[in-house]
């Protein structure tokens, strides 16, 4: 009764009723009754900007708790001849010091394969791997413990270089080829041939928390652990293996996260063990959390990828050939690299259809911190060579790469190279839309009228499409479960798998259990993510953390819905299938009965209905043969496009961009205001990795951008002057949950244009410039292409 008179009457829902939804969804057509949820904030919002979210180190600490500093190699490549605790351990205050040596299972966290040990033994592999942990009583005594300690390491040839290590045969995995069609006969079908290499750079996560863990022990030996991470269960699974015990005896809770972006998939693993064994030993709290110069130092990044290319065009344009051979640069173990690898090939052809190609892709093995998850997985580099290619193509012809670009985007029908036959294929459709809204011929006419009139300024512009594959390319990672309690006041508590980092998973959950129990989104409470209450849990990644866990969670709610559904046609003597729930009331045969939410759910506990439930959902239709490199990989694709125009400083090779003018395929988006947010962060984050963003490691594998003033990302300042995405309007996939597409990663490879937009720029100014694709374009590297 309330929420509906409210909703009626009170100033404050009138207000939010007429509030106008931002004007460039105008023309979606929502469904009225979510209109509460649609126009919803991200339910942290409030809590973030008053300083109240928790984060691990936040957490109220318990009494004894230690701190604990990691001693990590100093050098990249080495045999560890002795390592020299006692100094450390002596002093004040230290409370332990533990090694290889201290572990009571296994020295091993390797998610994928098992070549990553926690700490380093016998040997070190990268400057930064762990080699001792120190705890103490406060983070200073700790890391001055850490000062003390001395390693005496052999120091061995390191190799830093993907291509070299591949020459000396330093494979992570055995590589892997993507193929259709023939490419070996294509060759001479084609009028024109274009070879040439491209490069792509490393990227520093930059979470604003960094990698931490708290953990401590509760009855029995078993520990508790609050970590930051993506993937609650690898760390239990992990630190199981690594304490010896069953995973009964490991709970990881984890409440959100400050920021993810692929870097805390794997890579909180390694400190959330370590504060449990340390735990585990001393039977104290223990709490680490890394300082922002040894994250940057310790941790892996986006894979930097270095290719060969050669693309094969028709007469008019048809792309009819492409191979490539990618080398990644994967660092020191395994990691998700070879999934990473995977998701390269899989966005090799980004949303082009290529009747002939074939790729190759090398795991390559170095003497750097094992690279990891980044926004995209690998595919915005596989999508940077094929762009590279397609650039390469144009210059030599002398037309706009967007007419390529154009010719060659994927119609309905039309089979992507893993065989996946492209379906609702929205590309084209991105496409006519953004030239009816944006004007892309009078754009680069406006363009080249400024080159013309201005010497020491030229501009540039470029198009992105993308087409990014949604499902975990491992099939049985796409799963999630929900457990959702409905408490006798009528509020409800949800526990997924899913982490919240601030792409706000939490909030669309929410909406998905007040839209499908038909309740006021303000009785809903999203719980922690806890591996005893949801287990097995795929990590939050791949973008499907909504759609996965969200369609759980619907599950569980279809369930309690028809469950009490059931006691309210009882109770009204009527059939169930005459019995509705809507915003909070009992409906039969469309009319509003007397019966409210909170009066069901009191008489159906009463009645000793269970109002509990649990869902399980499993992606259909989702299956890859990893042998043949085959099959219907993705539940379905997100795409869309932007255009982009970047103006040069030639004399100080300054730059800055004018536009950013998008249309984005959003399905029916359940969180227009998420879901921009999501757009626009993974554009600045793709434009940083094109542009300042310069991972750099000296010849000995020593990071030399380790801190702040040496790592540039994004602020405000280099932020596009004016940014503008238009939703493309469509109903949704089914796959997707209540239509509303996945958007976390696709946006990022946006910022690709940027790149190249930037490289027409150049090419306005230097007529003597032959394009190359090392990315990132720092402004130093721009300034030497203007006038080399
Ligand atoms: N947005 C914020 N604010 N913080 C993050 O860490 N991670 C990105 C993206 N958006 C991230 C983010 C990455 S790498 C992924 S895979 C998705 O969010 C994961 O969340 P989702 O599956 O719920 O979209
Ligand atoms: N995307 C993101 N994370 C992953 C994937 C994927 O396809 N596979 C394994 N981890
Ligand atoms: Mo995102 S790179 O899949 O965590």
């Amino acid at each position: 009764m309330k929420f509906e008179a409210e909703r009626q009457q009170s100033p404050e829902s009138a207000a939010i009723r007429d509030l106008k939804l931002p004007r460039h969804f105008d023309f979606l057509t929502f469904r009225l009754f979510d209109f509460l949820t649609l126009t919803m904030k991200n339910i942290d919002s409030i809590s973030h900007v008053t300083g109240r979210s928790l984060y691990v180190d936040d957490i109220p600490v318990r009494t004894g708790t230690l701190y604990g500093a990691v001693f990590a190699s100093p050098v990249a490549h080495g045999i560890v001849k002795g390592l020299d605790v006692s100094k450390a351990e002596k002093m004040e205050g230290v409370a332990a010091v533990f090694t290889a040596a201290d572990i009571p299972g296994e020295n091993q966290i390797g998610g994928v394969i098992p070549d990553e040990v926690l700490f380093a033994d016998g040997k070190v592999e990268f400057n930064g791997q762990p080699m001792a942990l120190v705890v103490a009583r406060d983070e200073l005594t700790a890391r001055k413990a850490v000062a003390a300690i001395r390693a005496d390491i052999e120091a061995l040839e390191p190799v830093t270089d993907a291509r070299e290590a591949c020459e000396k045969g330093m494979l992570l995995v055995p590589p892997s080829t993507f193929q259709t069609g023939d490419v070996g006969s294509a060759w001479d079908q084609c009028a024109h041939i274009f070879e040439g290499r491209s490069e792509s750079g490393g990227q520093e996560h930059l979470y604003i928390e960094m990698q931490g863990s708290y953990a401590y022990l509760m009855e029995n030996g078993h520990v508790k652990i609050r970590s930051s991470t993506q993937g609650p269960t690898h760390v239990q699974k992990a630190a199981a293996n690594v304490l010896g015990v069953p995973m009964h005896q490991v709970e990881v809770d984890v409440t959100r996260l400050g920021g993810g972006f692929g870097g805390k998939e794997d890579q909180a693993t390694a400190y959330a063990c370590m504060a449990a064994l340390a735990a585990a030993k001393l039977e104290k709290p223990v709490k680490i959390i890394l300082h922002r110069m040894d994250d940057m130092r310790m941790t892996g990044k986006r894979h930097p990828y270095s290719a060969d290319f050669t693309i094969g065009l028709s007469e008019d344009f048809k792309i009819l050939a492409y191979k490539a051979t990618f080398y990644q640069n994967g660092g020191a173990a395994a990691d998700l690299s070879p999934a990473i690898l995977d998701r390269s090939l899989f966005h090799s052809t980004n949303t082009y259809y290529i009747p002939n190609s074939k790729v190759t892709a090398y795991s390559c093995k170095t003497n750097l911190p094992p690279n990891t998850a980044f926004r995209g997985f690998g595919g915005p580099q596989g999508m940077f060579i094929i762009e590279s290619a397609i650039a390469k193509a144009a210059h030599e012809l002398n037309v706009p790469a967007r007419i390529i670009q154009q010719k060659n985007f994927m119609k309905e029908g039309d089979y992507f190279q893993y065989g996946q036959v492209a379906k609702n294929v929205n590309i084209g459709k991105c496409f006519q839309l953004a030239d009816k809204e944006y004007h892309m011929v009078a754009m680069a006419r406006e363009v080249d009228h400024f080159n013309k009139y201005n010497q020491w300024k030229k501009k540039g512009m470029a198009l992105m499409p993308v087409c990014f594959g949604i499902s975990f390319t491992n099939k049985s990672m796409n799963q999630a479960r929900a457990l959702v309690h409905v408490y006798q006041d009528g509020s409800v508590g949800i526990s997924t798998g899913a982490i919240e980092m601030g792409q706000g998973v939490n909030t669309k959950i929410l909406q998905v259990a007040a839209h499908t129990l038909s309740i006021n989104p303000e009785r809903v409470k999203i719980e922690t993510t806890n591996t005893t209450r949801v287990s097995n849990t795929s990590p939050t990644a791949a973008s499907s953390g909504a759609d996965l866990n969200g369609k759980a969670t619907e599950m569980a709610c279809k369930q309690l819905s028809s469950r009490l559904r059931r006691t309210a046609a009882i109770l009204l003597n009527t059939k169930l299938t005459n019995v509705s729930l809507r915003n909070e009331w009992v409906y039969v045969n469309g009319v509003k009965s007397e019966l409210s939410w909170t009066e069901l759910v009191k008489k159906a506990h009463l009645d000793r209905v269970c109002l509990t439930e649990q869902g399980h959902y499993a992606t259909p239709m989702v299956d890859f043969d990893k042998k043949i490199s085959k099959g219907h990989p993705f539940a379905y694709h997100v795409y869309g496009l932007a255009i982009i125009v970047a103006e040069v400083d030639c004399l100080r090779g300054n730059y800055h961009f004018d536009k950013v003018l998008m249309v984005h395929d959003f399905g029916n988006s359940m969180s227009p205001d998420i879901d921009m947010g999501q757009v626009e962060g993974a554009l600045a984050q793709g434009l940083g990795w094109m542009t300042m963003e310069e991972v750099a490691y000296d010849a000995e594998g020593k990071l030399l951008s380790n801190n702040l003033s040496t790592y540039k990302i994004p602020d405000i300042y280099s932020a596009p002057r004016e940014v503008k995405c238009i939703p493309l309007p469509t109903k949704g996939p089914k796959a997707a949950i209540l239509r509303s597409k996945a958007v976390g990663e696709p946006p990022l490879m946006y910022g690709i244009g940027g790149y190249f937009a930037l490289q027409n720029a150049i090419k306005a100014f230097n007529p003597d410039y032959v394009p190359d694709f090392d990315a990132p374009m720092t402004m130093e590297k721009m300034l030497l292409r203007l006038y080399q």
